[in-house]
């Protein structure tokens, strides 16, 4: 097939993990007999830098013409003066908003060779494959602000049809899944959390009667996710409780680096990009994991493009290369010997070339 995927490397180390992630997927287009044509783009603080606009009108449009959108990261210390008129996140926000990828699916899965780098116990990680469904398009991200010299607030509106959507979306993969779904809120304080819960509970049970629905206050759902991780399925929850909750299930995981995600909305088009941030303390070093982005490439090459063998032949290489001994620096332990970005990347090419 053909497709056109717009990169945006962003910052930091951004740059360093889209382009492993693009030498993926085009060892992927070679061997599968596709063509995938990537069309590079600015985005972030160096789109500050460059034109004073964190998401210039040229990216809007590269990326609404593409067939999938795959980043790096955005931010880091240049950028992060709050008082900043203009900042990398509001780059991404809007990204996010214009492309109407409203569910943003967080998977965690186990490595069983990494349970070292975790630092929960091993016997805790024994079964855990989650599915975060995140909303990502509503809720305190994108209500009202204000703020002056004494006071400032944040405001939180979710519409029945925002929540009603993304339940949706959770629920159908939690039947595709173990049959559960848990349900994040925090219905004992915020109004919000209550329309939620309301909507959830009669949404689940008019339309998904077979699926086990649990609900969480997120206070307890961020114990509950170190107490008894293998116990869940799909977690859905608003757009902040989702932000929260999956930095702390990367833990699980060993490190933020092995994340990727996935945000879809109406259309095939997506936006994919790894959880991890823009990490500048290793910027341009070449040590960064690119894990996380190219297990993004593989979830863009499922949800947007509809090739699931490819994307199992990706996902397959990340996990042979890891049982193989391949480590960058954030997964390995003190005695292992150490792959760079390019390294890993590498070893990976190799894994996924020998996959049936
Ligand atoms: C994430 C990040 C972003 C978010 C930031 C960079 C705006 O933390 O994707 O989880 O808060 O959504
Ligand atoms: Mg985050």
């Amino acid at each position: 097939m053909e497709a056109v995927i717009a990169l945006l490397p962003g910052d930091g180390i951004g740059p360093d993990v889209t382009a492993s992630a693009r030498l993926v997927l085009a060892a992927v287009a070679e061997k599968y007999g596709h063509e995938f044509a990537f069309r590079e783009e600015l985005m972030g603080g160096i789109a500050i830098d460059e034109c004073g606009d964190p998401l210039p009108p040229a990216t809007i449009a590269s990326c609404e013409a593409a067939d999938a959108v795959l980043l790096g990261a955005v931010g880091g210390p240049k950028w992060s003066d709050p008082n900043a008129p203009v900042r990398p996140e509001q780059g991404l926000l809007k990204l996010r908003s214009t492309l109407g990828v409203y569910a943003n699916l967080r998977p965690v899965r186990i490595y069983d060779e990494l349970a070292a780098a975790s630092p929960l116990k091993a016997e805790k990680l024994e079964g855990v494959d989650l599915l975060v469904v995140r909303e990502l398009t509503g809720g305190i991200y994108f209500g009202a602000k204000s703020r002056d010299e004494d006071s400032a607030s944040d405001l939180c509106v979710y519409e029945r049809h925002e929540i009603e959507r993304i339940v949706r979306v959770a629920a159908k993969l939690a039947a595709g899944r173990r049959g559960k779904l848990c349900s994040v809120d925090k219905a004992n304080i915020l109004e919000t959390s209550r329309l939620w819960r309301d909507v959830t509970d009669k949404l689940v049970a008019s339309e998904f009667p077979d699926i086990e629905l649990e609900t969480l206050l997120v206070d307890a759902a961020a114990m509950h996710l170190l107490s008894r991780p293998a116990d869940f399925d799909v977690i859905v929850t608003e757009n902040m409780f989702g932000d929260i909750l999956t930095d702390e299930a990367s833990m699980l995981a060993g490190s933020m680096g092995m994340l990727p995600s996935a945000s879809l909305g109406e259309s095939s088009r997506g936006l994919y990009e790894p959880i991890h941030g823009s990490a500048p303390d290793i910027a341009g070093r070449g040590i960064a994991n690119p894990c996380g982005a190219i297990a993004s490439a593989a979830l863009l090459l499922r949800h947007s493009l509809g090739l699931e063998s490819e994307a199992a032949a990706v996902e397959a290489a990340i996990s042979e290369a890891i049982s193989n001994g391949a480590r960058t620096a954030d997964i390995a332990d003190e005695d292992e010997a150490v792959e760079s970005t390019s390294e890993m990347t590498d070893v990976i090419i190799g894994c996924l070339q020998r996959q049936p």
